[in-house]
C-alpha cells in the first residue's frame, strides 16, 4: 500500500523475446519483475538469491513469515528441489503444467533461499502453463519464486493494469499479456510421506478433497481476510442498496456481471477484475450475487467470503 507518491514509474512491456530477455537480465541482477501466469500476475524474483526474494517481501509490503511459491519449468526441475514420492508425481504428471501448487519436502541441496519457505522443511512448488512465466524461467534458468504480484493483503491481479495500480514506483518492469485465462490462484495440497493429501488452498483444480478447517495456519492464504478489497463487501446480495456497486452473476445482472450465463469458468476469470472495477467505483460499498460452490465455485466463494472479512 504505497503511501507516499513513487519516485518513478513501473514499466508495463508487452510480452515478447525482448520483454523477456530484459526480465531476466533484471531478475539475475536480483531485481524483481511481474509476470503472467494462467493464474493471475506473480511477482518473481530469484528463488536461489535471498536479496532477491528479500526485494519480493519489500515490494508486496508481505510479513516475512509469509512462505512463497516456487515456480519450474518441468518436473525434473521440480525434482531436483522438493522430494517425490508416488502420489507426488502422480499428481505432477496429471496437472503440470497447471494451476496445481504441491507442498513437498524440501530437499536438502535445494539451493533455495531459506527466505522462500520462511523456515518451513516443506517447499510450495509448480509448473505454470503460461507462455510468458515459461518463457522467463527458461530465460533465467533458474526457479522463480513468485507470489501473487499485489500489495500484501489485497486483491490479486489478473491485469497488467492491476499490478501497475498496486506496485507502481516499487519494481521495475510488469510485462502484459492481458488477462490471465483462469483468474484464480492455484490449488494448494499438501502431500504427506505416506502420500496422504491435505487441502490448504481450494482452486482451479478440483481434486475432490475438502478444505480443512481448524488446526494451525499452514497457508497464511487461509488467514479468513486474506483477498481483501478496500470497501465493505455484502456476500448473497440480490439487489444493491443505494451506496452499493453490484457484482452479478446469472440472473442477477448488476453493475457488472461475473458471468451472465452462470458459467463458473467465466466467473473465476473475471471476479478478481470485478473486485478492482467495485473497489475503484465511486460506490462506498460492494455487494456480490450469490455463486453456487460446486466445482470451480467453491474456490470463487472461498476468495468472496475472506473478501467479505
Ligand atoms: O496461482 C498462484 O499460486 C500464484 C501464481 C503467481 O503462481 N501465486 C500465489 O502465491 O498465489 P502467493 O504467495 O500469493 O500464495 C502462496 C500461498 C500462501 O498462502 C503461502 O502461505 C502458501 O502458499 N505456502 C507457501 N509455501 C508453503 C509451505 N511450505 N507450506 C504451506 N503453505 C505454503
Ligand atoms: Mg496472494
Amino acid at each position: 500500500m504505497p503511501s507516499a507518491k513513487p519516485s518513478f514509474h513501473t514499466r508495463i512491456c508487452p510480452y515478447g523475446g525482448e520483454a523477456i530477455a530484459e526480465a531476466a537480465t533484471l531478475i539475475i541482477a536480483g531485481e524483481v519483475v511481474a509476470v503472467p501466469t494462467e493464474t493471475v500476475y506473480g511477482l518473481a524474483g530469484d528463488a536461489t538469491n535471498g536479496a532477491s526474494v528479500a526485494a519480493i517481501y519489500t515490494a508486496k509490503g508481505r510479513p516475512s513469515f509469509n512462505p512463497l511459491i516456487v515456480h519450474v519449468p518441468d518436473v525434473a526441475a521440480a525434482e531436483r528441489i522438493a522430494v517425490f514420492g508416488e502420489a507426488a508425481r502422480a499428481l505432477a504428471a496429471t496437472h503440470w503444467p497447471g494451476p496445481l501448487t504441491l507442498v513437498l519436502p524440501l530437499r536438502s541441496d535445494s539451493g533455495i533461499a531459506s527466505l522462500v519457505t520462511a523456515g518451513l522443511s516443506t517447499i510450495a512448488i509448480r509448473v505454470p502453463a503460461h507462455p510468458a512465466m515459461q518463457a522467463l524461467l527458461k530465460a533465467c534458468g533458474r526457479p522463480l519464486a513468485a507470489p501473487s504480484a499485489n500489495a500484501s493483503g489485497s486483491i490479486s491481479p489478473t491485469r497488467a493494469a492491476h499490478v501497475a495500480s498496486s506496485l507502481d514506483g516499487r519494481i521495475p518492469m510488469i510485462i502484459d499479456a492481458g488477462a490471465c485465462a483462469v483468474g484464480l490462484e492455484s490449488t494448494i495440497v499438501a502431500v504427506g510421506e505416506d502420500g496422504t493429501l491435505r487441502l490448504l488452498r481450494p482452486g482451479p483444480i478440483d481434486l475432490g478433497l475438502s478444505l480443512e478447517t481448524g488446526g494451525h495456519i499452514e497457508a497464511p492464504g487461509q488467514l479468513a481476510s486474506h483477498y481483501a478489497p478496500t470497501k465493505p463487501l455484502r456476500l448473497n446480495a440480490v439487489t444493491a442498496a443505494p451506496d452499493e456497486w453490484l457484482i452479478g452473476f446469472g440472473e442477477v445482472v448488476g453493475n457488472a456481471t461475473l458471468s451472465s450465463s452462470s458459467d463458473l469458468t467465466e466467473a473465476a476469470a473475471n471476479l478478481f477484475d470485478l473486485l478492482h472495477q467495485a473497489d475503484a467505483s465511486p460506490r462506498a460499498k460492494i455487494a456480490v450475487a450469490p455463486v453456487p460452490g460446486d466445482g470451480l465455485g467453491l474456490a470463487i466463494n472461498d476468495r468472496l467470503s475472506r473478501a467479505a472479512s
